[in-house]
């Protein structure tokens, strides 16, 4: 430090603690902006904060100052600290509604750089991508970023909300995050050929992403706009993006030619399976019952009915039979079956070994043109068709119920829940443990890939938590 110059050394990154340290030891002494030098490039613990004459106290800032300063410290800018420290010495020195101005050159500057920051957050939220490693003690989930900002601790509270249950490393230039199971530790920046090689998963991921490409909702633009250019090198879905783009008017045309086919109404003249005071008497029965409904349209007639071994440990519940569930006959074989497969599969549960059913049993649809259009049923209609699911699943006695979706949801628990305010493990299923998550098709509806990438692993998440609770039931 020269006479009348303050020097202060902060750690490289985020330092908020240092820096709020050295601004309250400053503030203290009266050292006004202009005589302070900044750098960012001390040793941990070693900060050239000047010692100030009296007991520093904490600043008192306005609401939002100490948001802005703990959101802004992340940024890049090495002018970063000098400019915070501009702020707070403007904010205690008569400018208490400096923050307000929007317009002040300083105060603009800042918000532009909160607002970079957010953005490089919700990147990171989005485009991680693990690849797993079996090590000797199991499986370890490895991933490369790049953030823009100093930006890895704060986003360590979602990574390990979101794979709690994972041993992980999330590796960037600007530090890094590790995770085992237990304890979360901040390490040294590192590089790309520390992460793993790509690994299976992203195989897999690859064939599900082209197989659920929708070719009729392809706009690059709003794609580009979603997942910016340059992210798109850690991506692996990024490899097929160009091929189906380039494909994607020939896959329409032929949607298009594909012309959707009615199943033959039944006789209506139904016999309905005797009832006995108790309802049916088996599963069998049941099921007779529910193909000789007939339900008014816009019901398709045709019922589809559960699949499965009875006794399964897990009973899945979707919503209704889709376009292609009411042509085969069976639940889930359309595009939403194919993602229920693959995240089965990644979840390490066989698609065999679960019972597989819908909280209403025939397709809702309005015809347009020569296309069924799925329509969601009521509350009314998933009440009707309740308790039949109810009997269904005392019948198959599973260990722990899924629902898919909101219809599922309110359909087992008895009430409309909100998805994913519960989604998770419940109780709210009354005698069958359960859990929560969304529906396969909801990932269908999103054109961001790399949001589809991350709502794909979460709802893997919740089916590996099923399992667990099966473990535990
Ligand atoms: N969606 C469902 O909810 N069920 C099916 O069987 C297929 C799609």
């Amino acid at each position: 430090m020269t006479a009348g110059i303050a020097s202060v050394a902060l750690r490289p990154g985020a330092d908020l603690d240092g820096f709020r340290a050295a601004a309250r030891g400053l503030i203290a002494d009266h050292v006004p902006p202009r005589d302070v030098v900044w750098s960012d490039e001390g040793e941990a613990g070693l900060f050239g904060v000047p010692h100030s004459a009296c007991e520093p106290r904490p600043l008192m800032l306005p609401k939002g100052a100490a948001q802005l300063i703990a959101t802004v410290v992340c940024h890049r800018d090495p002018e970063r600290h000098a400019l915070l420290y501009g702020l707070i010495w403007r904010l205690v020195h008569g400018e208490k509604d400096l923050l307000e101005i929007a317009c002040d050159p300083l105060v603009h500057r800042l918000q532009r750089m909160a607002k970079s920051i957010h953005r490089d957050l919700h990147k990171m939220h989005a485009y991680v991508r693990f690849r797993r490693l079996d090590t000797a003690q199991g499986a370890r989930y490895v991933a490369w970023f790049e953030p823009d900002h100093w930006i890895v601790a704060a986003t360590a509270r979602f990574f390990v909300d979101r794979f709690r249950g994972m041993d992980w490393a999330i590796l960037t230039p600007r530090g890094s995050l590790h995770w085992d199971k237990e304890t979360l530790s901040l390490g040294p920046p590192a590089t790309r050929a520390e992460a793993a090689p790509s690994d299976d998963f992203e195989k897999r991921w690859l064939d599900y992403y082209e197989s659920i490409f929708n070719p009729a909702r392809l706009n690059p633009h709003v794609m580009r706009g979603h997942m910016a250019v340059k992210y798109w090198k850690n991506l692996p879905e990024a490899a097929a993006i160009p091929r189906l783009i380039r494909e994607a008017p020939s896959r329409v045309q032929q949607m298009i030619d594909r012309e959707s086919q009615m199943p033959v109404k039944r006789n209506p003249d139904k016999a309905v399976a005797a009832m006995t005071d108790q309802g049916p008497a088996s599963l069998d029965a049941l099921n007779r019952q529910i193909l000789e409904s007939d339900p008014p349209e816009p019901f398709s007639p045709r019922a589809v009915l559960g699949e499965g071994p009875v006794g399964a440990a897990v009973a899945l519940v979707g919503e209704q039979p889709g376009d292609q569930e009411d042509l085969a006959g069976r639940p889930f074989v359309g595009p939403a079956g194919q993602l229920l497969d693959a995240a089965l599969e990644e979840a390490g549960i066989s698609r065999r070994d679960v019972y597989i059913t819908n909280a209403v049993k025939n397709f809702k649809f309005k015809l347009v043109g020569k296309r069924r259009i799925h329509q969601t049923p009521t509350a009314g209609e998933i009440k009707h068709h309740r308790w039949w699911l109810q009997r269904e699943l005392e019948f198959v006695r599973p260990r722990v119920v899924v629902a898919l979706g909101a219809s599922a949801t309110q359909a087992v628990a008895g009430k409309a829940m909100p998805v994913l305010k519960n989604r998770g493990p419940t109780d709210a299923f009354g005698v069958w443990p359960g859990v929560i998550t969304v529906h396969p098709s909801s990932l269908l509806r999103t054109p961001d890939p790399a949001a589809q990438a991350a709502a794909f692993r979460a709802f893997v998440d919740d089916l590996r938590q099923a399992r667990e609770l099966v473990q535990r039931a």
